[in-house]
């Protein structure tokens, strides 16, 4: 990290806190829904980077992380399933590799803000963006077809 990064934290003050935008949804409500709880972990980190509290509030940002990727992923994989989609076993090999980097994360003694921060904004261009749109035709269809049952149990 350079002086200048030092003095106005890894982000850059001046950075807009990233905020949920149109183009992340995917059309699936309760997947979208937990989409953005993460986009306000992202949003989190963005707001303490480079003030004293950082290093504390990262550790619960993780540990959040830690709980909220098991239960989404289990919760998308079931819908996945449900729908008959074809590369659910694809598409859950990706969640374990970045579900053991989040406990990898968790194991480090400390993890500054941006790191954390650059890690989920990849997540979400390169499988948020992409991976999860695959399934939507598929669970979108398979919602349609449950009519007035409604909800995803
Ligand atoms: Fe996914």
């Amino acid at each position: 990290m350079n002086t200048d990064d030092q003095t106005k934290g890894a982000l850059g003050r001046e950075t807009m806190q990233i905020s949920w935008k149109v183009e992340y949804s995917l059309g699936v409500a309760e997947m979208d829904a937990e989409h953005v709880r993460m986009i306000e972990m992202m949003a989190k980190l963005e707001s303490v980077d480079g003030r004293p509290d950082a290093l504390r509030t990262v550790g619960k940002v993780i540990n959040e992380l830690v709980d909220y990727v098991e239960i989404h992923f289990k919760h998308e994989e079931d819908l996945m399933e449900k729908a008959g989609y074809p590369h659910l076993e694809r598409h859950r090999a990706q969640h374990k590799v970045f579900a053991q980097k989040v406990l990898d994360m968790r194991s480090r003694a400390s993890l500054d803000a941006r790191t954390v921060h650059q890690f989920l904004q990849q997540w979400l261009g390169e499988h948020i963006l992409k991976a999860d749109r695959d399934y939507v035709p598929y669970v979108q269809l398979w919602l349609d077809n449950r009519g007035a049952e409604g909800g995803l149990e």
